[in-house]
């Protein structure tokens, strides 16, 4: 007997839940039952997508966790620092969660939501989408094959592009570590996590330099205005918000990503409006921003073998690049193509794995979103949860590795992790 489709309940119905929603619509593996979102416009946009109805809308998640367990997973898509008591009250109802990362800024609150998914038996599944996309399972085979031998360095480049991190770290969510986390735990926790899969370990020491060293008043060209729109310089800025915003009108996947964050109103006008008078049509060296926008995280693992992260802003909005140093070959991967050296007979195979070019979250990453989201619903049809890639102690394991290189970033110091 075909066990029956999962029923979700979401919090937050903001970019993150649309998505994963929108996977469980298209499929038809999961049906979105309830939902908690304050933005009255957002919840009702997202019932009408999902036929959710309104008795099963609430405005803030605690009537929605207040309710008797309304379904059998929820999807927790709140900012940064709202994660841990919809999560911990949503353990204690019986859900299995799906949670978006971070777990939570520190370290005592992410135990605390590993612990109360643990006490309560349910499933717990950080949002480390990057896992789940076939590009990352197929270096995963090759490593594990032993195509390349003992897995001796891995070089790693997370490119956020320039325009993505002035719309989310410098203007946007993410710009503030008071507001929301530090730069390589909102960003990088994937890329920490990824190495850490790869490697098949945490590793022993780390170490990490970076800084805020673009992005500020000091750096701001002579003759900038604080906002842009009316800006002399934005014709040749190249963070120039009036170019990149208007320049999404049109676009249905730039429309939702990055201009939905932005404004509602999809027009050149509302496009105006909201530069003229909001945050993202603020000057990005005019803005109060504090987070890094460039850091190197170092890590030594217990075998010797060491693994570098580079994070920057000043790039290509392109997908990861990698390269994989083993003793009996290597691998080059840019997150959709794989050239394998193999020592032995000095020939290179090319591998090309399903997904897309495309690295942006308007893209679903790669492919990556979409995965994660059928595993987990996968995973909670079948009660089984082997479909997940990682657990509540693997993030909370990998985040430990994040908090260490930040540590030691700031006290300029190598970290040993326990
Ligand atoms: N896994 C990834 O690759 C990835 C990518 C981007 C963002 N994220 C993470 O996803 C999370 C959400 O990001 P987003 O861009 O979707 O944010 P968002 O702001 O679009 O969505 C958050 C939603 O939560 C709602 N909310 C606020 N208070 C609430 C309450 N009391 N009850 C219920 N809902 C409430 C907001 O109104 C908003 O609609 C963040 O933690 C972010 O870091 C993950």
């Amino acid at each position: 007997m075909p066990r029956p489709i999962p029923a979700i309940a979401v919090v937050g119905a903001g970019l993150r839940s649309s998505v994963y929603a929108a996977e469980a619509a298209r499929t038809g593996a999961a049906r979105i039952v309830a939902v908690a979102e304050p933005d009255e416009e957002r919840r009702l946009r997202f019932c009408e997508a999902h036929g959710i109805p309104a008795g099963a809308a609430f405005s803030d998640w605690r009537d929605l966790l207040d309710q008797p367990r309304l379904a059998d997973a929820i999807i927790i898509g709140t900012q940064d620092r709202m994660h841990v008591e919809p999560a911990v009250a949503a353990a204690a109802k019986g859900y299995h969660i799906l949670l978006e990362k971070p777990i939570a800024p520190s370290a005592a609150e992410a135990a605390e939501v590993v612990h109360a998914a643990e006490r309560n038996g349910v499933m717990l599944a950080v949002c480390h989408v990057m896992r789940y996309s076939s590009y990352t399972q197929a270096v995963i085979r090759l490593i594990r094959d032993g195509a390349i031998g003992r897995v001796v360095d891995i070089q790693h480049l997370e490119q956020i592009g320039w325009w993505h991190f002035a719309h989310s770290f410098v203007r946007g969510n993410w710009s503030q570590e008071e507001s929301s986390t530090s730069m390589l735990l909102a960003k990088a926790c994937h890329d920490v996590d990824w190495v850490s899969y790869v490697m098949g370990a945490i590793p022993r020491r780390v170490s990490s330099f970076g800084s805020l060293t673009h992005f500020r008043e000091s750096e701001k060209p002579k003759d900038a205005s604080d906002r842009c729109w009316d800006c002399p310089i934005s014709p040749t800025c190249p963070y120039s918000a009036k170019r990149l915003y208007l320049g999404c009108l049109g676009d249905p996947d730039k429309e939702f990503w990055p201009l939905s964050a932005v404004t509602t109103d999809a027009t050149p006008a509302g496009v105006e409006r909201a530069l003229r008078n909001g945050p993202y049509g603020r000057c990005v060296y005019s803005a109060d921003n504090d987070v890094v926008d460039n850091q190197i995280v170092s890590m030594e693992f217990a075998d010797g073998a060491t693994a570098s992260i580079t994070v920057t802003a000043f790039a290509a909005l392109e997908h990861r690049k990698t390269r994989i140093f083993g003793t009996r070959g290597s691998i080059e991967g840019d997150g959709v193509r794989l050239r394998v050296h193999d020592f032995a007979s000095d020939t290179m195979t090319e591998i090309t794995v399903t997904g897309n070019d495309d690295a942006s979250m308007a893209g679903g990453h790669g492919g990556a979103d979409a995965a994660l989201a059928q595993a987990f619903f996968e995973a909670v049809r079948e009660n089984d949860p082997s479909r997940l890639l990682t657990d509540g102690q693997g993030s909370l394991a990998t985040h430990g590795v994040v908090w260490a290189a930040e540590h030691a970033r700031r006290t300029g110091t190598v970290v040993t992790i326990d």
